[in-house]
């Protein structure tokens, strides 16, 4: 087996050869987050894989970032080089589910947060990040709103908006777990630190952070702060490029098992066998992709 450093410079020379472009989210381990071209939270991500030039992107993350990047880049080979990466909560909602509950509210746009599959896209009427959920919300001119499949982020949304918010009953493992416990005892041990959460956070975790933003929203927020201490109440991994971006801060995990497995299931080994085998490929059948690219185009739109 190749050593870290000879591996970085096969890819890097593949990389060329193949004219591709690395994409990392902000949950990689650190020598992915270190290779990639860009690295971001899901909205930046969206957004740079619609700006690419390069004929192939390797998409570190999960299926649904991928999935999203192929929509918007038929043309282009989109790779995932962990194949069984999934977002599990992506999965908590079907389009077969999602059109039962429009049949219940036919008045009610639907909103879905981009960790979903590209079935339940091509039935919704635009998408959202955790970034821009509630400017999303705010941009629609129905006054009943459905939100699938994250109900912590529906929930956070609600409170910005006078819109009746219709949530799914999804959630995220990783996030669902921090508990109000959790931020009483990083607080008694760093007393000074400003404690910031991800909206996907329950709603007593909300309410007991002190700000609430996307992973690269966290990242801005910590690098412009005049604050020295965070708590970060989001996946571990992030701590790798707030430690890039703004070495001089102390950061500290709202919890060390904030830990999403299928981000770390990629790694150095599988990027250069992507690379090396263009393979495995995310395509996205066009009866699919037209429709859902409509919900992802119509966000992307927003300012
Ligand atoms: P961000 O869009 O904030 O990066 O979040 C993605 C995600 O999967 C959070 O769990
Ligand atoms: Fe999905 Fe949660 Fe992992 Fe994000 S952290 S990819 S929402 S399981």
């Amino acid at each position: 087996m190749a050593k870290d450093s000879e591996l970085r410079d096969e890819i890097l020379a593949l990389k060329e050869e193949r004219d591709a472009v690395i994409l990392a989210h902000n949950y990689q381990i650190d020598a992915v987050q270190d290779i990639a071209d860009f690295v971001g939270d899901s909205l930046e991500l969206a957004r740079a894989a619609a700006a690419q030039k390069a004929p192939v992107i390797v998409f570190c993350g999960v299926d649904f970032m991928a999935e999203t990047a192929a929509i918007l880049s038929p043309e282009k080979t989109v790779l995932l080089p962990a194949a069984g990466a999934c977002c599990p909560m992506a999965e908590m909602v079907t389009a077969g589910e999602l059109a039962v509950l429009q049949e219940q509210y036919p008045d009610a746009a639907v909103v879905a947060y981009v960790n979903t599959t590209a079935e339940v896209k091509a039935e919704s009427d635009i998408c959202c990040t955790s970034a821009n959920a509630v400017k999303v919300v705010e941009s629609l001119s129905e006054q009943q709103v459905i939100m699938v499949p994250d109900r912590n982020l529906a929930g956070y949304v609600a409170r910005f908006t006078t819109k009746e918010i219709l949530p799914w009953d999804g959630f995220c493992l990783v996030h669902e777990r921090f508990t109000r416990k959790d931020i009483q005892t990083a607080r008694s041990r760093h007393p000074g630190a400003e404690v910031l959460v991800h909206p996907e956070c329950r709603p007593e975790v909300i309410d007991a952070a002190d700000q609430v933003f996307s992973t690269s929203g966290m990242i801005r927020h910590i690098c412009g702060s005049q604050n020295e201490e965070f708590i970060i109440g989001t996946e571990t991994g992030i701590l790798h490029q707030i430690s890039l971006k703004c070495p001089e801060k102390h950061c500290y995990p709202l919890s060390s098992r904030a830990i999403c497995v299928n981000m770390k299931k990629t790694d150095l080994e599988k990027v250069h066998a992507a690379l090396d085998r263009m393979a495995p490929r995310v395509l996205v059948p066009e009866r699919i992709a037209i429709p859902a690219r409509r919900a992802i185009d119509r966000m992307l739109a927003l300012p």
